[in-house]
């Protein structure tokens, strides 16, 4: 033992000579099916009023892009959690628009657009090698002479260079074909637009509160008291069903109308705050309102990369083998863990289910302002805890 104190001492002397700091480096997780995005709405999600945001682009998709030589491309810009992915869903779905196009491909890019990657994307899993040239050439096989649609989810690229490039690769040969993008940043709709982008609104009024009563009015009766106050709850969504849903799901699990008042009137909201910020408030709130034993389960989240498609199996063992799950004696420390990740899910931190064939849930993902979120609980408490380098040292 003196010995080994002696080697740590001479290092520590050494990494003062140096100036070395300390700092804690998340390593993030490497997932290889990072293209791998979810096209499907989850079963059992209603969509409110997106009909007519729905038919006006698909009107634009059939009639106009079709006739357009090259590539059209059609944004829909908007901030985070107003709905763009699920339309984008929606209108991919559609049957007139599976008839129209072929093939339909989906591509979540978020924030890494090389434009290697999004090919690779494209053409799936690729023979043979990863140059440039051959994956052009492989896009150019699979893509020429179709009326194809492609949907680029989530860019943040506002490098005009690298989206000409890729869109030179993309128009190659091809007639009426069409891309959607759905991005936060408008810059990047007007660099990518050559059909008018569709701006989409926040929700209506009713159908705002029809999103927060799915979730917050099936344990709770409908009183009128507590409809009042959940009004004015919703008024603080701004017509954004991420907070929308996020609220109404954390209301559920509140009884007293004293609690939806708290809610109502938390000084959370007095914070000034821009749109995008004013939903994160709404997602802290919920965060804030988790027992204890579930927030540390989230902030973990934070080790994936954003928009990742996470394993549930492996998330559920990482929070066991952290010592996140604790015993209470008659369960198996899985299904604890299981039952807090369902709890999670039902409170909108994670989303995009995927089942295997047996309908158990094999993999999730978080929204990117959840997940964002997570990152900053993860900041403060992670260093606190040393739940960073214990989260690094696991998954190395
Ligand atoms: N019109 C809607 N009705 C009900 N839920 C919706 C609607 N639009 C979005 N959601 C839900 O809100 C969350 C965020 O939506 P998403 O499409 O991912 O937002 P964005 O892509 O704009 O960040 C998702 O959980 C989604 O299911
Ligand atoms: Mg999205």
């Amino acid at each position: 033992m003196k010995e080994i104190n002696e080697n740590l001492d001479a290092i520590a002397n050494e990494r003062t000579q140096f100036h070395l700091q300390e700092v804690v480096v998340v390593n993030r997780v490497e997932i290889s099916e990072w293209r791998e995005t979810n096209s499907f709405l989850n079963k059992g999600d209603v969509v409110y009023g997106r009909e007519k945001d729905k038919e006006s682009i698909i009107e634009q998709l059939v009639m106009h892009a079709s006739e357009c030589q090259g590539v059209s491309v059609l944004p829909i810009p908007g901030i985070g959690g107003l709905g763009k992915t699920t339309l984008a869903q929606l209108v991919f779905n559609d049957e007139r628009v599976i008839q129209h196009f072929e093939p339909r491909i989906w591509v979540c890019v978020s924030e890494d657009f090389e434009v290697k990657r999004v090919i690779e994307a494209v053409i799936g899993p690729s023979c043979g090698g990863s140059n440039l040239q051959h994956l052009q050439t492989q896009l150019q096989d699979k893509l020429n002479g179709k009326r194809y649609l492609l949907v680029l989810d989530d860019v943040w690229n506002e490098n005009q260079e690298k989206w000409d490039k890729l869109k030179s690769i993309l128009s190659y040969g091809s007639k009426g074909a069409l891309v959607i993008t759905t991005t936060r940043l408008e810059k990047v709709a007007s660099i990518m637009r050559t059909l008018p982008t569709h701006q989409l609104s926040g929700l209506s009024k009713e159908d705002c509160w029809s999103l927060f009563k799915q979730g917050a009015f099936q344990v709770n009766n409908e009183t009128p008291n507590l409809v009042v106050i959940g009004k004015e709850i919703v008024k603080k969504c701004g017509g954004v069903p991420l907070a929308a849903k996020a609220l109404g799901r954390l209301m559920h699990f509140k009884i007293e109308e004293s609690e939806w008042l708290r809610v109502k009137e938390s000084e959370i909201w007095n914070l000034p705050q821009d749109d995008e910020r004013y939903i994160m408030l709404a997602l802290r709130l919920s965060y804030h309102n988790l027992p204890s034993k579930y927030r540390q389960c989230f902030a973990y989240c934070a080790i994936f990369e954003k928009d990742s498609k996470i394993d549930k199996n492996r998330v559920i063992h990482l929070w066991i083998a952290n010592g996140f799950i604790l015993s209470n004696g008659t369960k198996q420390l899985e299904d604890t863990a299981n039952q807090i990740w369902n709890e999670l899910y039902w409170r909108s931190f994670f989303q995009e289910v995927e089942n295997d064939d047996f309908g158990n849930v094999e993999s999730f993902k978080m929204h990117d302002l959840v997940h964002d979120l997570a990152q900053s609980i993860m900041e403060v408490f992670g260093s606190q805890s040393g739940l960073r380098s214990l989260a690094n040292e696991r998954l190395t």
